[in-house]
């Protein structure tokens, strides 16, 4: 018998496994363990099984249905049935059930727990502590914002019926992810769980129709990839939202473009973990354990890069060394296990490949002298030193408890190095200097930061990446807009865009009314790139015909090149970001003013390419850079109070580099309503003016050249608008593109944008500019920016 010294020495404790009496009765009460779907708030009869094992064990858990065309369908059909009742309970009625759900969820916060660890192999300590108890916060959260949607919300409407796909890492809570601000908002919801792990979400449906829930408001449709791709091509939705692979994403984006439905994605990440030389290295140890041994290390956020500075690196690595031979693997319902089961043998066969593609190109691999348990699907915690940045360990997403780790010099090069991914979702930056962890979590491409901390998560911050980590949010104020639209686009008419008038030559001797009004001398048609006026590099001019048909002039027929130049310099002001609201907002009033001094002449130029309304839409443009101006010190982040001991400051960021695809209609005010808003926000621009009518745009480049808005900000590339477009939204540099045209053309962008995850913005229904309440605010401010949460904890 061990004394109690030798215990302290050894740490040696016994087993304490949580029982799984109560889910295995569960489980048996479903004819034990055989599911249909949920639809119309009932479980509907079995149909084509697959088998849902415990990856610990391997040993079958369960059957459920693999969904099918027809059955997604009933699905969307009892989701649309349901939607006229959800939404007529108003935001207090669906407040009331939201907090059921919360209610319902803590009341049975053991069974869901204990379901979750047997269903995904996560230990039962987080399942306990952090996913269900996160569940029930997301749901409390959002019947907040159920009961404040009118008087917040004023103006949106819920977008309607929800596909919802998620992921197996967070099954239920990836389900209130999604779940919770889509019924908050008046949709109704289609749900696929993960074909791993659908068990949690089958019994949550069934506490929800035993709290009361309408029958219809959420449905849950098991099945794989193949369901979900149904639930993709439904005509049915309006709104699809998704967490998992960016390889599935970037399908998705490509299914999905065109059909005019909201979309959020969710995807992968290769989170950097830096580590300055001032900090804390104790705590980093912990907050290594957290960042990549959570969960086994598949989860989306994973801090899966150590990014160590190099002064401290072989400390470091010796005391992980240290902690990785004291953690414990094994039965995940054991209370005191740090790491449990991995999904399934497919994932397992995943991660030996890419360990052994690092330890193929030379790097360094450490595992515990220790040997995880021989049956279900476990592995032991992995630290990779010596690797290269290149190298695919590095590069790729591994979703397992492998960690890389490299060194830098300089908090420059450590943002380098961090940034050095297609991915972008969070990041954690450890220091006892906050002056500079908050210089170097800006500097960041990543949707969170985690200062002196990781993997924290809360329904009040906002959770998403940047890049390739996809777009949207999930939490927070900004995840509720992902599941509402402006109320008055539900009357908006399509887009007509009228084929271009074929003009006659510009010398062939008629001269219209309008054109008599311009200067004499002829002047060569210039695109406006990096503060200059330069010629188009294919040296070609394209004409420009009036209202009656009649040609009034010439511009540059912009190619690929001109683009490429654009982009080039757009992406070489990024200094602009920097610049303060009030040097934008300075800017943005000197534009407006010099514009206004030349008003007369360019009220005559829109006269005679548009028929009239020059004078007015000149007014209407003034008045909207003054609107972006006034905003752009102004629309401010957040600070989250969230249930920790510090602060979570949500920032609004500029997207970066942006193409701006003017509409064709009111050539100035298009034009200025999006570059004021993308400009004002610190985004730098590629801007197509309206095709037909792009003199306004080339009249433009003088008052830019007297308005201190500095080279490159700004670029116009004049010519024809398809082809245009397409190379910018192929571009990857691009970060973000907004497209007001025709259908065919957004359908384009947003096939296009799946290659490097632009955000896009694309609309091909008539939005009146004049109309203030629709052509500015919010809306556009929203669209130039992303969200970043900075979580900084405080207290010794
Ligand atoms: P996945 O992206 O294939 O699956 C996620 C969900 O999408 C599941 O519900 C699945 O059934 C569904 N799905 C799959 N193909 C679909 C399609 N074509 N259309 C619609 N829905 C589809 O992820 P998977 O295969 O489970 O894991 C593969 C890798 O993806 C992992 O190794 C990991 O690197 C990454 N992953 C990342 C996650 C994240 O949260 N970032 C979550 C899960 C996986």
């Amino acid at each position: 018998m061990p004394s109690v010294a030798d215990l302290f020495e050894t740490m040696d404790y016994g087993p304490a496994p949580e029982g799984d009496g109560p889910v295995r009765a569960w489980l048996d009460r479903h004819q034990q363990g055989t599911f249909g779907h949920f639809i119309g708030g009932t479980f509907t009869t079995a149909g084509t099984l697959f088998e849902v094992r415990n990856p610990a064990t391997s040993a079958p858990l369960a059957r459920v249905t693999q969904g099918t065309d027809a059955d997604v369908d009933a699905a969307v059909t009892a989701a649309r049935l349901a939607l006229a009742g959800w939404q007529a309970l108003g935001g207090h009625g669906r407040a009331r059930h939201l907090y059921a759900l919360a209610r319902a969820v803590q009341k049975h916060a053991r069974l869901l727990a204990v379901l979750e660890t047997l269903d995904n192999g996560k230990p039962i300590r987080e399942t306990r502590d952090i996913d269900i108890p996160l569940v029930a916060r997301h749901f409390y959260h959002h019947a907040g914002w159920a009961q404040l949607l009118d008087a917040e919300f004023a103006g949106y409407s819920g977008v309607g019926v929800c596909g919802q796909i998620i992921p197996w890492n967070f099954p239920l809570l990836m389900l209130a992810w999604k779940v919770a601000p889509a019924l908050a908002a008046g949709c109704t919801v289609v749900l696929k769980p993960a074909e791993f792990t659908p068990l949690t979400a089958l019994c949550f449906a069934e506490l929800a129709r035993e709290a009361g829930l309408p029958a219809g408001v959420l449905n849950i449709v098991t099945g794989d990839g193949e369901t979900g791709k149904a639930l993709v091509a439904h005509a049915g939705i309006d709104k699809l939202a998704f967490t998992g692979s960016t390889e599935v994403g970037k399908v998705i984006r490509r299914a999905t473009a065109g059909l005019g439905i909201k979309l959020s994605l969710e995807l992968g990440g290769k989170s950097p973990f830096i580590v300055f030389d001032d900090a804390d290295l104790d705590s980093v140890v912990e907050g290594v354990v957290d960042a990549i041994w959570f969960n086994q290390g598949q989860v989306c956020c994973a801090g899966s890069r150590l990014l160590v500075q190099e002064g401290i690196a072989d400390a470091l690595e010796e005391k992980l060394r240290t902690r990785m031979e004291r953690l414990r693997i094994g039965s995940p319902l054991d209370k005191s296990i740090d790491m449990g089961a991995i999904i399934d043998p497919v994932q397992l066969q995943r991660i030996r490949t890419l360990v052994d593609a690092g330890i193929a190109e030379g790097a360094q691999v450490w595992q515990p002298t220790w040997s995880v348990p021989e049956s279900g699907c476990f592995f032991p915690p992995t630290l990779f030193t010596g690797v290269s940045p290149a190298s695919r360990i590095v590069q790729e997403e591994i979703f397992g408890p492998v960690l890389v780790s490299m060194t830098f010099r300089t908090p420059a090069e450590a943002v380098e190095l961090a940034n050095n991914t297609p991915y972008g979702l969070a990041s954690s930056v450890w220091t006892e200097n906050i002056n500079l962890a908050l210089d170097v979590a800006p500097k960041i491409k990543s949707g969170i930061v985690w200062v002196n901390s990781t993997n924290l998560f809360d329904a009040a911050a906002g959770f998403g990446g940047y890049k390739e980590s996809g777009f949207g949010r999930e939490g927070g104020r900004e995840g509720m807009y992902e599941y509402l639209v402006a109320s008055w686009k539900a009357g908006a008419a399509a887009l007509v865009d009228a084929p271009l008038p074929v003009p006659a030559a510009h010398d062939d001797g008629h001269t219209s009314q309008s054109a008599a009004a311009l200067p004499p001398i002829d002047r060569t048609p210039k695109l406006y790139i990096g503060g200059k006026q330069v010629r188009p590099d294919g040296g070609y001019s394209v004409p420009v015909s009036g209202a009656d048909g009649v040609a009034i002039g010439e511009v540059g027929d912009g190619n690929r090149k001109d683009l490429r130049n654009a982009v080039a310099a757009a992406l070489a002001a990024k200094g602009w970001a920097r610049t303060t609201g009030h040097a934008r907002a300075q800017i943005l009033y000197f534009l407006a003013e010099n514009l206004a001094v030349r008003g007369t002449e360019f009220a005559s130029r829109i006269d005679s390419m548009t028929g009239g309304g020059g004078a007015a839409e000149v007014e209407h443009s003034i008045a909207r850079l003054f609107t972006y101006a006034a905003w752009a010190d102004k629309y401010d982040g957040a600070v989250h109070s969230v249930p920790i001991r510090g602060v979570t400051l949500a920032m609004n960021e500029p997207i970066g580099c942006m193409a701006l695809v003017c509409p064709t209609s009111h050539p100035l005010l298009g034009l200025i309503s999006l570059v004021a808003p993308a400009i004002a926000m610190g985004n730098t621009t590629i801007v197509i003016p309206s095709e037909r009518c792009p003199l306004v745009a080339t009249d433009l480049y003088q008052v830019l050249d007297t308005s201190d808005l500095p080279a490159g900000v700004l670029n116009i590339v004049t010519g024809a608008r398809d082809p245009l477009t397409r190379t910018l939204a192929e571009h990857d540099e691009v970060d973000g593109i907004w497209y007001f045209g025709p259908r065919a053309g957004a359908t384009a962008v947003e096939r296009a944008s799946a290659d490097n995850m632009k955000r896009t913005w694309t609309e091909w229904t008539e939005r009146d500019w004049t109309n203030a309440a629709r052509g500015e605010g919010r809306e556009f401010l929203r669209h130039a920016t992303q969200v970043k949460n900075i979580w900084i904890p405080y207290g010794e």
